[in-house]
């Protein structure tokens, strides 16, 4: 029962391009269903697609796009807050070959400004629940963490730095899954769901300054026992670094700080900050 609802488009992407909008390059969304514009339709091995009515009733011009709805999307919507015009109709498939394109470092600056959306974990959480041998969810949650976080960690990897990461609604609540409990939710799965919230919450707090103990360059213990030298070991990824060298902050810090003292609340600059000290003259 639960099989036709669970309809698996692991690591989908949509690449919204618009390079007009500077701030923003792109916007990939990775999703499974309640986040596919359609792109489904076009993986070979998909056999699970939503192309045919009544499937797209409500959209704009009549269209079955490969929505799993009457019309538009999380997705889409996402996409037009953050002032992309069009609507996701265009969307390639992220297979590794638009690195190739530019040069790396242009595109780890493309990845590091675009956003990341991220939409999944409802399938595994009914999956398991609804498997011959379900893994009790005090393990299950904690497995799907870390098959995440790898996951982040090679989005991270690759330049990625802005994620958006869209929990698991009450699926219990879903009428396929309160089909089997006479109209009612089921609390079990809602309770997991939940569960998945907090455990990710926990998971990107640590993501975000991955170090905040050792310094990116430097020798020895905490990468504290001397200066950033030619000879000193340098992190593979100073983003990921609150220190620079023993007494520095890195760039990421200091551009936080920086952010903060020029436009930042009294509690972090007082009694005025410095875009209203530039004013006053
Ligand atoms: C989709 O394909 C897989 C194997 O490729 C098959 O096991 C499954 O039953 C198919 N699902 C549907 C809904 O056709
Ligand atoms: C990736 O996309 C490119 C461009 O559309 C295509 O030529 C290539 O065959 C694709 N590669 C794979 C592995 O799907
Ligand atoms: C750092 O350690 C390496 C050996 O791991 C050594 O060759 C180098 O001279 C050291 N540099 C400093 C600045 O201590
Ligand atoms: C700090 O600067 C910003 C930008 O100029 C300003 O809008 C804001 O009101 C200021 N914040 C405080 C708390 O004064």
């Amino acid at each position: 029962m639960s099989k036709g609802f669970v309809s698996i488009v692991l690591a989908l992407a949509t690449g919204l391009l618009q390079l007009a909008n500077a701030e923003v390059p792109a916007i990939f969304i990775l999703g499974d269903s309640t986040a596919d514009v359609g792109t489904n339709n076009y993986l070979p091995d998909s056999n699970i697609t939503a192309n045919y009515p009544h499937n797209g009733v409500d959209f704009p011009f009549g269209r079955e796009t490969g929505r799993f709805s009457n019309g538009l999307n999380t997705a889409d919507f996402l996409a037009r807050l953050f002032g992309f015009k069009r609507s996701p109709l265009s969307f390639l498939a992220f297979n590794g070959t638009y690195g190739i394109k530019k040069r790396q470092s242009e595109t780890e600056e493309f990845l590091s400004k675009s956003l990341f959306f991220i939409s999944v974990g409802s399938n595994d959480i009914m999956g398991n629940y609804h498997s011959n041998y379900p893994i009790p969810k005090e393990q299950f949650i904690p497995k799907l963490a870390v098959v995440y976080e790898k996951h982040l960690r090679n989005l991270i990897s690759v330049g990625a730095r802005r994620f958006g990461i869209i929990g698991v609604p009450p699926v219990g609540c879903c009428p396929s899954q309160r089909l089997s409990a006479n109209g009612e939710c089921v609390k079990d799965l809602n309770d997991q769901a939940e569960a998945f919230f907090s455990t990710m919450d926990t998971l990107m707090r640590n993501l975000n300054f991955i170090d905040v103990k050792n310094a990116c360059c430097g020798n020895g213990t905490l990468k504290a026992e001397s200066f950033c030298t030619p000879s000193a070991k340098l992190c593979s990824n100073c983003h990921q670094y609150l220190f620079w060298d023993l007494f520095h902050p890195a760039q990421a810090a200091s551009k936080m700080v920086a952010f903060k003292v020029y436009s930042g609340e009294p509690e972090y600059v007082t009694p005025i900050n410095f875009s209203q000290l530039a004013d006053a003259y």
